[in-house]
């Protein structure tokens, strides 16, 4: 079944909460990325407020210059134009709170506990089910526009994975074994990614930050870390206020990144027994 617009701006109007943030949705059969449609609508003069839904992505984007599969009809792309009450420097918070929100609207909406991989895939068993993109048109301007880019598999079946995808990715149809309603998911998403706005504008960032800790399913395991200028190993200690990851590293000293590409190692034990720093030359 196709997405309902129509019903979830009805549902975001009926609660006052919501249409502070969100007022309108808007579907599209086909684009090239739903983010790239909300940088446009905000440069447009659009006002804020709305979420751009598609059917299908041609071009969508994920983390790190990296592309999202984007077939047609059974997920979700979803991007919420903004322009938040807070300082632009404080955007990026918009990550680790809009994966607390899904994370909440998911549970509400379908029973399922996801966790969150840092920095903010949402993931099942080590697969991933979700991501978020963040992009603005940061220009030192208070009101400068976000977009908030949400890709979640929800009805796929394994097999219309791509095959390198296979190993890594599975859709909420997947794990519940049933055929999820889009239309609900979506307002049960947006529902949960609000109340999370509302924490990061009254200021309670602890509380946002508190909740990504308590579902994120990296801290305590060792990780191996890729930054855009080196690859090292160690054990993923705490997420710092800013949304930072803390590391510990074998010689028991501390890093902390803030943009990177982490994988979960299988060992567990000891931070001591944290290891090698070998530097690579990759794009991000
Ligand atoms: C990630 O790499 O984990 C982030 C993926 C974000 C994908 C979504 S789909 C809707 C929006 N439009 C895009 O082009 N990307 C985001």
């Amino acid at each position: 079944m196709n997405i309902n617009a129509d019903k979830i701006t009805a549902f975001c109007r009926a609660h006052s909460e919501i249409r502070e943030i969100v007022h309108e949705a808007l579907l599209f059969d086909e684009v090239g990325s739903t983010n790239d449609i909300a940088l446009e609508m905000a440069s447009n003069g659009m006002p804020e407020g709305i979420a751009i839904l598609a059917e299908s992505q041609t071009g969508g984007k994920g983390r790190l210059d990296r592309s999202w599969f984007s077939p047609a009809g059974r997920n979700i792309y979803l991007s919420l134009l903004l322009r938040p009450a807070i300082q632009v420097r404080e955007y990026p918070l918009f990550s680790p709170a809009t994966a607390v929100g899904l994370v909440n609207g998911i549970r509400e909406f379908t029973g399922l506990a996801l966790g969150i991989k840092w920095p903010n895939d949402l993931v099942i068993s080590d697969k991933k089910v979700g991501g978020i993109l963040l992009v603005s048109s940061l220009s030192g301007d208070q009101t400068a526009p976000l977009v908030v880019g949400v890709g979640l598999n929800v009805n796929l079946e394994p097999s219309a994975f791509p095959e390198e995808l296979r190993e890594t990715a599975t859709s909420l149809k997947a794990v519940l074994g049933r055929e999820i309603d889009r239309t609900g998911l979506i307002t049960a998403l947006i529902e949960g990614v609000v109340a999370e706005i509302h924490h990061l504008q009254n200021g309670e960032v602890l509380t946002v930050m508190d909740a990504v800790r308590s579902h994120c399913v990296t801290l305590g395991k060792k990780v191996r870390v890729s930054t855009n200028r080196q690859v090292f190993e160690g054990w993923a200690e705490t997420i710092e206020a800013d949304g930072g990851l803390s590391i510990r590293l074998g010689d028991q000293s501390r890093r902390k990144i803030l943009i990177g590409d982490i994988t979960h190692l299988r060992e567990t034990g000891s931070p001591s027994s944290a290891v090698t720093q070998s530097t690579i030359s990759t794009k991000n």
